[in-house]
């Protein structure tokens, strides 16, 4: 017997409850969601011809015979260090290959946009051929350029797959003799999310948009304190030009996890304005966070010292009149200068990413003082370390209420029984303390190392009956995100991830079905709901959870049964009369180490059907580890 209540409790469910937390980590960005097929395609790589090879008839050796490219350094020091120098010999056929992220994906009938920047230096170099191939060198679309002139020119092409294929190249052949410079080799399918140039891939964007979250979190991660203080996420160099762009070599460039990918930069491509755009298209608040001047896990890595923060600070300050400057201030006129002189009304920013102890909470005194003075109005996020047990935890919460933070991050990896034994976690939090952003979390399932066999039902389910947890607090939880946020199925370095993507396709797994029923039933207003007074956290395997939205008129519950038999429970309806016919959606599978994939993308979502209520009260049989949400109107 449960009673929902549906006298006003006054507590709001923030509009930002459930959100998504973005980091370039497992090729989410370049490889991933950021539509560019060309690795390397400035040739900024720490070796400048990494993904590009020069095959010969023998496989093994460079055709410096037909010709050869080299890396030139431009003069000066531009932010696009290099570009390539390509000796032709006698019209022998040269070709340059780039291998994509893992391969390209192209799909029978969609165009693809080809652009370079060429200059010819010498000779006659005739006409530039590129090509689709597969592995075996079968052509499967082509088209060409005609370079013309001794001047950087762009040059641009378009392609049409003749099949579909997950792992194409590129094959670019030289017609002619003599010397010609390459720089900004890009290809880009034509059909990107909202058909943007730089754009993004819609397959991706829509999952995410489906979800339709309340925040995007960027750029990361670990991501943004970088391994040292040189390598952080520097917002500045990645927006303008997309050739001005800096190239970073990524923070995940290494083996963490699962697989080596010794080839991981960030071409920022997908740089801090298109984060911002991307938060608008989604109807989401942008959150981004920065570097407050330690690097990564600070105790082995590098601390800024106190004398030399300002930069950091103004960094925060500027990136604020980034977003919400006057096209009149120098960064609202960047901004603009992009494509955007609306302001993106930032509301949050959040200083440092998982940092702990007294060296953060120095920094962060400095930050809040910097921000609050010019931009009273943003809400500042605060950092809590990485797992919320050791003592800097405690020390950084307690610093953190004594100065009055509004926001803090707190971020757990733990096992599904962790999640399920954790569901009253922030029934004790101080309700006039701090806020609480979930930022990151994922249940991972113990002795799992497969990648995407580690979202199975069980962690997907145990977060789900930890989220009732969540949204019961709404008064003190204001923001959530699992993380991270997706993988390439070919190049990750960290599992269980929310979405799982190859070159051609991207699927929702089991975790991603559970934070889309939460985002897209979230309502408005928390209800209580509770088992002879009491909450319901997990006692006989049940966890519960209740709102109502006022602007839809419906009362939202919902109801997790961690327990391997169905359980009948009978909700009671107290407060006011409710409408009879209701929507009952259920989420559950057969097997706790079920999971979505690419072969069966679909085998854990949610089923849809109506219910009857029975005035008052109704009875619902909860299926065996199952997550079901009830909705009606009032
Ligand atoms: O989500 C993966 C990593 O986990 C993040 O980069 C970091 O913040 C955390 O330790």
């Amino acid at each position: 017997n449960l009673h929902v209540d549906l006298k006003d409790s006054g507590i709001k469910i923030q509009p930002t409850m459930y959100g998504v937390f973005f980091e370039d980590i497992n090729f989410a960005a370049d490889g991933g969601l950021y539509a560019e097929m060309i690795k390397n395609r400035s040739f900024e790589f720490t070796n400048p011809l990494m993904g590009w090879s020069q095959p010969n008839s023998n496989k093994h050796s460079f055709n410096n015979e037909s010709g050869i490219a080299s890396a030139v350094k431009y003069a000066g020091n531009p932010s696009n260090k290099n570009y390539i120098r390509v000796k032709i010999n006698d019209d022998k056929g040269y070709v340059l290959i780039n291998e994509g992220f893992r391969g390209m994906g192209i799909h029978k009938d969609a165009s693809y946009n080809f652009y370079l920047s060429a200059s010819k230096k010498s000779g006659n170099v005739k006409k530039i051929n590129i090509q689709f191939i597969d592995k075996e060198g079968t052509v499967l679309g082509e088209t060409n350029i005609v370079p013309t002139s001794t001047d950087w020119e762009n040059y641009t092409a378009q392609l049409t797959a003749l099949k579909t294929e997950a792992k194409a190249q590129i094959k670019i052949t030289f017609e002619g003799t003599g010397e010609i410079d390459l720089d900004m080799i890009s290809l880009f399918p034509v059909d990107t999310w909202k058909g943007r140039k730089n754009g993004l891939r819609k397959d991706i964007v829509q999952l995410l948009d489906d979800m339709d979250p309340g925040f995007l979190r960027f750029p990361g991660g670990c991501i943004v304190e970088g391994r040292t203080l040189a390598r952080r996420y520097q917002w500045k160099k990645t927006v303008g030009p997309i050739e001005d762009r800096e190239i970073l070599v990524n923070r995940w460039n290494t083996e963490f996890k699962h697989k080596l990918t010794p080839d991981y930069f960030q071409s920022f491509g997908l740089g801090f304005f298109e984060y911002f755009q991307l938060s608008e298209d989604l109807g989401a608040e942008p959150l981004p966070i920065l570097s407050c001047g330690i690097a990564c896990q600070f105790n082995t890595g590098e601390l800024v010292p106190m004398e030399e923060l300002d930069p950091y600070v103004q960094d925060a300050l500027d990136l604020i009149e980034f977003a919400n400057g006057s096209i009149n201030t120098p960064w609202g006129k960047v901004r603009s200068e992009m494509g955007h002189p609306e302001k993106f009304n930032l509301k949050y920013i959040g200083v440092g990413n998982e940092q702990w102890g007294p060296a953060y909470i120095e920094r962060y005194k400095v930050f809040e003082k910097a921000i609050k003075a010019k931009y009273p109005e943003i809400i500042i996020v605060s950092g809590s370390g990485p797992f919320p047990d050791g003592d800097y935890f405690e020390y950084g919460m307690e610093e953190l209420k004594k100065l009055n933070a509004e926001i803090i991050d707190e971020h757990y990896y733990r096992s599904p029984e962790w999640f399920r034994e954790n569901a009253a976690r922030y029934d004790s939090y101080d309700r006039n303390g701090p806020k609480i952003f979930a930022g990151e979390y994922a249940a991972h399932p113990k002795e799992i190392e497969d990648g995407p066999k580690e979202n199975n039902w069980e962690a997907a389910l145990s977060e789900a009956a930890f989220m009732t947890g969540l949204e019961r607090n709404a008064e003190v939880v204001h923001l959530t995100s699992y993380a991270p946020l997706m993988a390439h199925i070919d190049a990750f370095q960290w599992a269980p991830d929310m979405i799982w993507f190859n070159n051609l396709e991207s699927y929702g797994t089991a975790n991603y079905q559970v934070q889309k029923m939460y985002a897209t039933n979230k309502g408005t207003d928390l209800l209580s709901i509770t088992k002879e007074g009491k909450p319901l956290t997990g006692q006989g395997d049940l966890y519960a959870t209740a709102a109502k939205d006022l602007e839809k008129e419906e009362v939202i519950i919902k109801l997790v049964n961690t327990s391997s038999n169905s359980q009948n429970v009978t909700v009671n309806i107290s407060g006011k009369k409710v409408k009879s016919k209701g929507i009952i959606t259920i989420l559950t599978s057969d097997n706790l180490v079920d999971g979505n994939s690419f072969e069966s993308p679909n085998k854990i979502s949610p089923n849809e059907s109506d219910f009857i209520l029975e005035g008052e009260k109704t009875v619902v049989s909860l299926k065996p580890n199952s997550f079901t949400i009830l909705k009606f109107k009032i």
